[in-house]
């Protein structure tokens, strides 16, 4: 069981690219009862559940498509994590893809709807709900905290490997209490990056599959491991140097977002203007390899926009 641990901030003169002594750092323990707390408690909570339920899916589901899953985990962690921000903060609003009807449309309007909270949390339950399906344990519970339209805290929990992604605005981001940063490749040619496939095969495939023909035999290797959410952590670990994807939504990447910008990353959209939480098709990388990958998007009008 993972144990609460959390961020010391980051001193202001630490370079983020620089990982010596990193890990000779003392994890701080979190004692308050704050936002960070509540969203580190009710990811470690939902990911242990997900966990012993691998295997043992009972209600099989579709959305948007047959490659659209969803399970009676998805809704039922969905719930646990509602319950349990909730009890914390009664007022607060949240926009979780499980209390979202498939669609574009519903979700725009369930974030304009959420916009108008101060605070607004955005969860995904399961990132990865493929995966978990097939018992590919690469998966992850998602929770963002967004406070007057800034995204402020950031928790990302793959209740496999035990891992607590923790991010807050301004000071730092964290896996386990040990400040996370990002890669400091800065050769697309040395770059190993990740991608992914949304359900969708009209839009979103077609877009990807340009990408990746574009990008890959410029770079390393590609890594497409099905959960965005993870993937933006990778990046902010510097275990992948950089990240896309057309057609995500917010619950995908907004805790991830805040992970990689903490740890020294960029995010921006695919067009290279910089991340709100409605853009829909995301770069993410150590802010070396960046501009490769907007360029080499735009080159093969594989960026969303195009369309
Ligand atoms: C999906 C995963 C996948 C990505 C899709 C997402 P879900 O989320 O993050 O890697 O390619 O775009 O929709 O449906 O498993 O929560
Ligand atoms: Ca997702
Ligand atoms: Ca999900």
């Amino acid at each position: 069981m993972w144990k609460q641990l959390c961020s010391r901030k980051r001193s202001e003169d630490m370079n983020p690219t620089n990982s010596d002594n990193r890990n000779d750092r003392e994890p701080y323990v979190v004692t308050s009862k704050g936002h960070t707390a509540a969203a580190i408690n009710a990811a470690a909570k939902a990911g242990e559940w997900i966990k012993n339920r691998q295997g043992h899916v009972k209600e099989l589901g579709s959305k948007t498509s047959a490659q659209d899953l969803v399970t009676e985990v998805d809704k039922g962690v969905e719930q646990m994590i509602r319950r349990l921000i909730l009890t914390h903060y009664p007022d607060h609003a949240i926009l979780g893809e499980e209390s979202v009807q498939p669609g574009a449309d519903a979700l725009t309007a369930a974030l304009e709807e959420g916009q108008k909270h101060d605070y607004l949390w955005i969860v995904d339950p399961i990132d990865g709900t493929t995966n978990f399906v097939h018992g590919f344990p690469f998966y992850c519970v998602s929770i963002a905290l967004v406070v007057k339209g800034e995204l402020t805290v950031g928790v990302i929990y793959d209740p496999i490997r035990d891992e607590m992604f923790v991010a807050e605005k301004g000071k730092g981001a964290y896996m386990h209490g040990i400040p996370t940063s990002v890669s400091a490749e800065a050769d697309p040619g040395s770059s190993l990056v990740a991608m992914g496939f949304p359900p969708d095969r009209t839009f979103a495939q077609p877009a990807n599959m340009a990408g990746l023909q574009q990008i890959l035999p410029q770079i390393r290797g590609v890594r497409a491991g099905g959960s965005a959410a993870l993937h933006l952590a990778y990046v902010a670990a510097g275990r992948v140097d950089g990240y896309w994807e057309v057609g995500l939504s917010p619950w995908d990447c907004a805790a991830g977002v805040l992970l990689v910008l903490e740890s020294g990353g960029k995010v921006t959209d695919t067009l290279g203007n910089p991340y709100d939480i409605g853009t829909r098709h995301v770069v993410a990388s150590n802010g070396r390899i960046h501009d490769f990958l907007v360029a080499s998007l735009g080159e093969a009008k594989a960026t969303g926009y195009n369309k």
